[in-house]
């Protein structure tokens, strides 16, 4: 018998069942042969936020959450970190290998061919209230670009998925600075391609009457660094989402939109946003011991902390440690930090931390470099956004190449009511009262 294998026993009938063992985990529809009868559906997994379940097959992105892990395509995060540009790592999470010089200028060149957006957008981005919050507006606006390009639902040809793609990846700059200058009461500025991906989003950003915003080159490299970073991350919650979305063959658009509303929540992409207004709330390191009872007697969450992947600490939270430094030597150090520093200090000499192998993830410092970059603190999942769109898209494509996949449709344990019949209305209320 081949010892990649499982032998269950069904005790209920004495029946016994091998199934195959493939890359750690058995198919779950091998289960359903197990039945106590004819009748009988079969057993299923149980597996509430899919704490034990393989959703896919994937080579994009490998994490190790005991060693601390993090590699796109093979490729440590740190390597990638060190030496490539953003639109380096969108083509490599996309097409699965590093440019040569010449794809990557091509690259560089079909991406910031798609920068600008169709001229109706800015009124529908004047719609929003003066203080929306910019991920309702990136949400909204995203999922209205399908309305602009009615041909990207002939995604299936692979001519059409590359336009949809690379327009995606090019314009979420432009939308998410127009959404920044909207909050600001400042009038959007137009792309300008030739300064490449993260200046032209910082000129878009920050230019007021000077003829060009000048990024200051370790500001722009390390944004460049955090959008390398954030881009992918395996099957997280928002792409989970984009999956599902996306394997309902939905428009890409409106797919990317389904993503970004998953990346809103605070226990998610939203964290570092709550990072901020934590730190805010702590207010100074002598006020650190009160706000980690309250987390120890369960009344508050620790944000930046914990994950569900890293029980060690994320890779990627230490290269943004080293990145503040660099930051803060030209926008002067935010204070904010040394709270943070001291705040992780204590957590991980604490028991009930270590206990539960709870370390900063890539959201806890992460808000104090884009506060001291200039950003308000409702614009940092923003910044979380722009680059996982490359993520979304290359588990998107990765999914629609993938003869295993199908719409997605899980089942459920039903425990709601039995067959009953119908009420009529006068009858209604009496069948309550002696409830
Ligand atoms: C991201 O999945 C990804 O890859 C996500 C991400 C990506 O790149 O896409 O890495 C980005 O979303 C990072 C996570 C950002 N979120 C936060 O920082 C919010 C705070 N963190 C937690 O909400 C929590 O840690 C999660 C949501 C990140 C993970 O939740 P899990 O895996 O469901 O863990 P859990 O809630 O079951 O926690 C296990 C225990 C619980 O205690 P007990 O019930 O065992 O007593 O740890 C406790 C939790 O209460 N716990 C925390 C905590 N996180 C977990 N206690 C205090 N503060 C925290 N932050």
């Amino acid at each position: 018998m081949d010892n990649q294998s499982l032998t269950i026993i069904d005790n209920r009938t004495d029946k016994t069942y091998t199934l195959p063992i493939t890359n750690g985990t058995i198919r779950a529809m091998d289960l359903r042969q197990i039945k106590t009868g004819a009748e009988d559906f079969g057993l299923m997994t149980y597996d509430p936020a899919f704490m034990n379940t393989a959703s896919c097959q994937s080579a994009v992105t490998y994490l190790d959450g005991d060693r601390g892990i993090l590699r796109y395509r093979g490729y440590p995060i740190e390597q990638l970190a060190e030496n490539c540009t953003f639109l380096e790592v969108a083509y490599l999470l996309i097409h699965g290998e590093l440019p040569t010089a010449a794809e990557l200028d091509a690259w560089n060149e079909e991406v910031m061919r798609h920068v600008l957006v169709h001229e109706n957008v800015k009124k529908f981005m004047d719609g929003f209230h003066h203080d929306a919050h910019p991920m309702g507006i990136l949400m909204s606006t995203v999922a209205a670009l399908s309305t602009f390009y009615p041909e990207a639902k002939h995604f299936k040809e692979p001519v059409s998925r590359r336009l949809q793609i690379v327009r995606l990846i090019g314009k979420m700059p432009t939308l998410a600075s127009y959404a920044f200058r909207h909050r600001m009461g400042m009038p959007y500025v137009f792309p300008e391609p030739e300064l490449g991906y993260t200046k032209n989003y910082m000129n878009m950003l920050w230019k007021r009457t000077e003829p060009h915003y000048a990024a200051n080159p370790v500001i722009a490299r390390a944004l460049e660094v955090l959008f390398i970073l954030h881009a992918d991350h395996e099957q997280n919650c928002s792409t989970n989402t984009m999956r599902a979305v996306g394997s309902a063959m939905a428009d890409p658009y409106a797919t990317t939109a389904a993503a970004i509303a998953a990346l809103s929540g605070p226990l998610h992409g939203g964290a570092n946003e709550e990072v901020l207004r934590m730190l805010d709330e702590i207010g100074s390191v002598d006020h650190i011991p009160a706000f980690i009872a309250q987390v120890k007697e369960g009344k508050r969450k620790l944000m930046g902390f914990g994950h569900r992947v890293y029980k060690n600490y994320d890779p990627r939270a230490r290269i943004i440690k080293r990145t503040a430094d660099e930051v803060f030597q030209v926008t002067g150090r935010n204070p904010k930090l040394d709270i943070a520093v001291e705040l992780e200090k204590i957590a991980l000499n604490d028991e009930y931390f270590v206990k539960r192998k709870l370390y900063p993830n890539v959201d806890f410092y992460s808000g104090i470099i884009y506060q001291a970059m200039g950003f308000t603190p409702d614009h940092f999942t923003v910044l979380f956004g722009i680059p996982r769109t490359v993520g979304w898209l290359a588990q998107w494509q990765e999914l629609l190449q993938d003869p295993d996949q199908k719409i997605a449709r899980p089942r459920q344990i039903y425990i709601g009511a039995d067959k009953r019949d119908f009420v009529p209305m006068e009858q209604r209320g009496a069948q309550l009262a002696h409830v």
